[in-house]
């Protein structure tokens, strides 16, 4: 689809202002420089050194979605936003739900903001935050960018729009075929099929991930061959 893309110096979150902005329609994008209130998920701050990083939301209108398939959007979101690193690493998984990891790293992180009916999903409004040339972070746990992982410095002006172009090119699949970006979420899934270590209210386990539902359900097999589930939030990972 045709992007349209808005640009700011400064905003308190780009995620707020579109989810306020009730005209913003399909294909809207939104950049800023400075967000002086960058949410990240649950109730953590994005943080995001000035004019160094991709900072931006765009809207969808994903009505050809039942309500719960919704997390498929944020599927295609994160394939596209891997396929745009594919070309600067071969080391780019995607964390589920939805961070986007380098060499065991986190470059970015996605902020989902759905709006629904009882039988519609009427507007997604889908925040990035990508670790661009910023080398120095103070507080983010963990993180990472591109500058660090290729040692170059880039043109945020130029691959913000080829960032938002893969993002859209993915969304446009979801639309024709969701099986296929279902399939690709899955082979750039971290830690799929690798023995890794959890949490969850009962206490720690080992166990292998298996897949994730169109719903985002995460499903685990335990050292018991048991199948455990689990929403956002229910498990943490353990390293
Ligand atoms: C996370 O990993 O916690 C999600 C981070 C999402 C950050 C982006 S930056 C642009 C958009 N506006 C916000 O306030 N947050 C998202």
């Amino acid at each position: 689809m045709q992007l349209k893309f808005n640009y700011f110096d400064q905003i308190t979150s780009t995620n707020s202002t579109l989810k306020a902005d009730r005209e913003a329609r399909e294909g809207t994008v939104l950049l800023a420089k400075l967000q002086t209130s960058g949410r990240g998920t649950g109730s953590n701050q994005w943080e995001s050194e000035k004019a160094q990083n991709i900072t931006g939301s765009i809207v969808f209108e994903p009505t050809f979605l039942e309500p719960a398939n919704s997390f498929l959007v944020s599927m295609a979101i994160s394939v596209g936003i891997a396929t745009f690193l594919n070309q600067y690493s071969n080391e780019v998984k995607i964390k589920w739900p939805n961070d986007i990891y380098i060499k065991n790293k986190k470059i970015g992180g996605i902020l989902i903001e759905n709006e629904f009916t009882a039988s519609a999903i009427t507007r997604t409004i889908a925040g990035i935050g990508l670790n661009i040339n910023q080398t120095r972070f103070i507080k983010a746990p963990n993180p990472t960018s591109l500058s660090i992982v290729t040692g170059k410095h880039f043109n945020l002006g130029i691959i913000e729009k080829e960032l938002f172009n893969s993002i859209d090119k993915q969304y446009l699949q979801l639309k024709k075929d969701k099986e296929l970006v279902y399939q690709n979420y899955h082979a750039l899934l971290y830690g799929k099929n690798k023995l890794l270590h959890f949490e969850d209210i009962h206490g720690r386990f080992s166990g292998q991930i298996q897949q994730v539902d169109y719903d985002g359900r995460l499903s685990i097999k335990d050292s018991q061959n048991d199948i455990r589930h689990y929403y956002y939030k229910e498990i943490t990972f353990l390293h």
